[in-house]
C-alpha cells in the first residue's frame, strides 16, 4: 500500500506509555518522533530562551504557556527530515489554544492515538520510573527493570516524578483533554493502556494501518 509519509498525534495522560509507545511506532512507520516534553527538558538543560521560560511551570508540575511551545513544534514540523519522514507528535497539542495553532497553519494529522489508562495506575508508573540518560530509553523500577547492571546504576528520575507533582499534572490533563480530543473526533483511536506494552503497541499498529487502509480506499474507489 503507497502512501504518503505518516503524520500521527498520540496522547494521553502523564506516564500512560506514550514515550514507550513511541519508541515501538517510529520504528515500524518510520517517522520522526518529536516529544515536546524532550524538547523542553533539552532547553532547560541548554539554558536556552525557551528553556528559561519554561523551567519554573515544568518544575511545579504545569503545562508552559502556549505562546513558549507553539511556535517551537511549528518550527520543527516544517524541517526537512519530518516533510520527508512524517512525524510523531509526543504530548502536543495539549491545550485547545495548541489544537487550533496545528489547524490555523494547515498542518494535520492522519491519527489521533489516545492511550486511556486510569489515574490509579498512572501513580506507580510515574513514580517507578527512571530514564537512561545515555540512550534515552525509558525504564520501570517494577515493570521493565534493566537486566544489565551498569545501566541499573546510571539510571535518573525526572524531578517531576512525585507523588505531589503527578497530582498537578493530572489536574493539568483532565482540564483539556475533552477539548482537545473533540477537535479529533474524526480520526481518533482509544487504545487500552493498562496491558503490556507489547500488546497496546499491536493494537496501535492494527489501528493505524485499518485507518491508513480506510484513508488509501477513499482516495482510490475502485
Ligand atoms: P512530558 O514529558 O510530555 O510528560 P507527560 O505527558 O507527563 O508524559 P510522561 O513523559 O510523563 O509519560 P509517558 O506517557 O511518555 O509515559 P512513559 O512511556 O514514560 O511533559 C513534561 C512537562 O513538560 C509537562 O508537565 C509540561 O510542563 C511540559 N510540556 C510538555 N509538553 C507540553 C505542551 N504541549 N504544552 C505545555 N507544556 C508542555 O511511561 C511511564 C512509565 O510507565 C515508564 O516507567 C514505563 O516503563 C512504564 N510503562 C509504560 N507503558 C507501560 C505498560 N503498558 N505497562 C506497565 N508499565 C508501563
Amino acid at each position: 500500500l503507497k502512501t504518503a509519509p505518516f503524520k500521527l498525534i498520540i496522547a494521553g495522560a502523564p506516564a500512560s506509555g506514550k514515550g514507550t509507545q513511541c519508541e515501538l511506532i517510529k520504528l515500524k512507520y518510520g517517522v520522526i518522533h518529536l516529544s515536546t516534553g524532550d524538547m523542553l527538558r533539552a532547553a532547560v538543560a541548554a539554558g536556552s530562551e525557551v528553556g528559561k521560560r519554561a523551567k519554573d511551570f515544568m518544575d511545579a508540575g504545569k503545562l508552559v504557556p502556549d505562546e513558549v511551545i507553539i511556535g517551537a513544534v511549528k518550527e520543527r514540523l516544517a524541517a526537512p527530515d519530518c516533510v520527508e519522514s512524517g512525524w510523531l507528535l509526543d504530548g502536543f497539542p495539549r491545550t485547545p489554544a495548541q489544537a487550533k495553532a496545528l489547524a490555523d497553519a494547515g498542518i494535520f494529522a492522519d491519527c489521533f492515538i489516545f492511550l486511556n489508562v486510569p489515574d490509579d495506575i498512572l501513580v506507580e508508573r510515574v513514580v517507578g520510573r527512571r530514564t537512561d540518560p545515555v540512550t534515552g530509553k525509558i525504564y520501570h523500577m517494577k515493570f521493565n527493570i534493566p537486566k544489565d547492571k551498569e545501566i541499573l546504576a546510571r539510571l535518573t528520575q525526572r524531578s517531576d516524578d512525585t507523588e505531589e507533582k503527578i497530582k498537578v499534572r493530572l489536574e493539568q490533563f483532565h482540564s483539556n483533554v475533552a477539548s482537545v480530543r473533540g477537535r479529533y473526533a474524526d480520526i481518533d483511536i482509544e487504545v487500552d493502556g493498562t496491558k503490556t506494552p507489547e500488546e497496546v503497541s499491536g493494537m496501535i499498529a492494527k489501528s493505524i494501518d485499518a485507518m491508513i487502509f480506510a484513508r488509501h480506499c477513499r482516495r482510490h474507489p475502485s
